[in-house]
């Protein structure tokens, strides 16, 4: 089945979110992070205490050195830690490093199907497809989901897993399912939004209304 994780790093909302039994793991990013205007290593720290699943968070350096300093400090913070990398040059060489050294990554910021080609060779874990940014500059977001899918799959030695990112949408995790999608990561206020139906509500309140009726003895 399609994997869900949580888009954010708020405790309190993936706390919720995780006891509805749906979620399996967290992406971060240094923006949701920025946020929470917590302690960054405690805010980690915290998150892996809740979700017992991959949590990906950030290296912001640019070089590859700085990538992999960063990628083994943040790794042991915990061992579900997934390292963010974003793909360019540089992020490439450490991804290489990195999956040699066992160190999950997560290539972010991916635009084209080149991209996660690139990403999966190096030995990315993770390749995250930004869908909404991509529509917000005029481009079909699913056409390069869907591609992306159908790549992955056409190569049985390829162990990289797509996370669908960037969801702004609720009708996102159908179509994230439908091209096969390994993972779609949705922020919270969008978790709320799949959940509810006016059609369920209203089903809902006339059950009880008419259950009220019913003769009980
Ligand atoms: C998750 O890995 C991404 O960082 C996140 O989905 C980006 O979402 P945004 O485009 O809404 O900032």
């Amino acid at each position: 089945m399609l994997k869900i994780y949580f888009d954010g790093a708020n405790t309190e909302k993936i706390k919720e979110a995780y006891s509805w039994g749906v979620i399996d793991g967290v992406t971060t990013n240094p923006t949701l992070i920025s946020k929470e205007n917590r302690p960054f290593r405690e805010l980690v720290e915290e998150i892996c205490s809740i979700v017992d699943g991959p949590v990906s968070v950030e290296a912001v350096s640019l070089d590859a050195e700085g990538m992999i300093k960063e990628a083994r400090e943040l790794s042991k913070i915990h061992k579900n830690i997934v390292v963010k990398i974003p793909i360019i040059k540089e992020g490439l060489k450490a991804v290489k490093v990195l999956s040699e050294e066992g160190i999950k990554t997560n290539v972010t910021l991916v635009f084209s199907a080149g991209q996660a080609i690139l990403a999966a060779k190096a030995g990315a874990s993770y390749v995250s497809p930004f869908i909404w940014r991509l529509e917000r500059v005029g481009q079909v977001g699913f056409k390069l989901a869907e591609e992306i899918a159908r790549i992955l799959r056409n190569y049985n030695d390829c162990k990289t897993e797509m996370i669908v990112a960037s969801v702004l949408d609720p009708r996102y995790i159908a179509e994230a399912a439908l091209v096969g999608a390994d993972i779609i990561t949705l922020p919270f206020e969008i978790l709320e939004e799949v959940v509810k139906h006016p059609m369920t509500d209203i089903g809902i309140k006339q059950f009880l209304a008419d259950w009220k009726k019913v003769l009980r003895g």
